[in-house]
């Protein structure tokens, strides 16, 4: 597996220091609240588990999945939901918690649908933020690294299902694609 990698863009180190450096930012941000951490399955899954050990107040987790509607070529921004909450969110602090924010489609649907449900307020973390890709307005306020507009796979990120479990962030060599 690490062989098909051709260069590391976040190392282990790296990705430990910005999910410290996010978990305190929270912890100050919700000191004495209890906020609803949702996880976008399954990208989030590693950087969830890793953020939430550096926030220092009570947090619930939850999960979602969802598939983006793709009418044609564009998004229609609509998401089909494959796994909802298992709470309301109703009156609820929302912490969404997303591996890489890249058109922005898939968050803003799912910040849409949790507003919806009258959450009391809707934040969003993510690792990695691709902004020169994004198609909607929508920002994130906690960013663990703003990265160039490439495909990247590893802790959590997938090519084809395969790469989420790598302990870093890395480029796949060209010849993984045409394999
Ligand atoms: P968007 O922001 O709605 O375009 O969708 C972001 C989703 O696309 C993420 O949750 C990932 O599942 C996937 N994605 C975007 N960029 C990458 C990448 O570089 N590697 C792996 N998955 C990616
Ligand atoms: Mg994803």
């Amino acid at each position: 597996m690490h062989n098909d990698i051709g260069s590391i863009v976040l190392t282990e180190e790296q990705i430990q220091a910005a999910c410290e450096r996010l978990g305190k930012e929270i912890t100050k941000d919700y000191e004495g609240k209890f906020p609803l951490c949702v996880g976008i399955l399954k990208g989030s899954v590693l950087f969830m588990g890793d953020l939430i050990k550096h926030i220092d107040t009570h947090v619930e987790m939850e999960f979602m999945d969802v598939s983006s509607y793709h009418g044609g070529t564009e998004s229609t921004g609509e998401v089909k939901i494959l796994k909802d909450l298992g709470v309301s969110v109703e009156n609820r602090d929302v912490i969404i918690i997303e591996d890489i924010l890249e058109t922005g489609t898939t968050l803003n649907a799912i910040k849409d649908l949790l507003a919806y449900r009258k959450a009391k307020s809707i934040e969003i973390v993510t690792l990695l933020d691709k902004p020169s890709k994004r198609k909607v307005d929508i920002e994130a306020k906690y960013v663990g690294e703003k990265i160039p507009d490439d495909f990247v796979v590893g802790y959590g990120l997938d090519y084809q299902e395969k790469y989420r479990n790598l302990p870093y962030i890395g480029l796949l060599k060209e010849e993984v694609y045409t394999k």
